[in-house]
């Protein structure tokens, strides 16, 4: 299994994100856009594990109160092809999960990435040469009651993510 723990977002929110992307793919054909059903924000990248009993626990040691995420700038990161995404603002509570939960991973015996976070929704990936600029930025509200394990795989080629297990935080 190759594991991430991600905030999902709601159907409404990832349609503006489509519609956002397929603006993108417009103005660069050769871009290779992130499936609508796909789109999230990952808290921490596990990789590769047989199993997902520890990285449940860690997520059941992480305890915040629910709170809101809002969108904020594109950007891209350089790596092979470029990859756009939109960013989401940082903010105490972000901050403050993502410490928690890389501390509660770390405490069953996940390494760190030791990136700094940089909150962020892939858009497309081997984008060349687009002008983001010329496109209108989607604003929108993320409720963020919990954070769910993910599961990545190639299912008849196509990159699928599924739902492992979910850890709802308490108001
Ligand atoms: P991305 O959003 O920048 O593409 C599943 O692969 C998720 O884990 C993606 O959201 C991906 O980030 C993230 N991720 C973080 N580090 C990764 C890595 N080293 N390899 C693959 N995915 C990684």
């Amino acid at each position: 299994m190759r594991l991430f723990i991600a905030i999902t977002l709601p159907p409404v929110i990832k349609r503006q994100l489509a519609d956002y992307a397929r603006a993108l793919g417009a103005l660069d054909p050769r871009a290779r856009l992130t499936r609508e059903e796909n789109f999230h924000l990952t808290l921490a990248f596990l990789g590769e594990a047989l199993d997902a009993p520890d990285a449940c626990a860690a997520m059941d040691a992480v305890s915040v109160q629910p709170f809101k995420l809002y969108s904020d700038k594109p950007g891209c990161f350089k790596r092979g092809g470029d990859i756009f995404w939109l960013g989401l603002k940082s903010s105490a509570e972000l901050t403050a999960l993502q410490a928690a939960l890389s501390a509660a991973l770390q405490e069953q015996g996940f390494r760190g990435d030791n990136r700094p976070f940089a909150p962020h929704i892939t858009l497309a990936r081997q984008v060349r040469g687009t002008e983001l600029a010329q496109l209108p930025t989607p604003r929108f509200i993320v409720p963020v009651g919990g954070i769910t394990l993910m599961n990545s795989e190639r299912i008849n080629g196509i990159l699928t993510y599924s739902p492992l297990y979910q850890k709802r935080f308490m108001v």
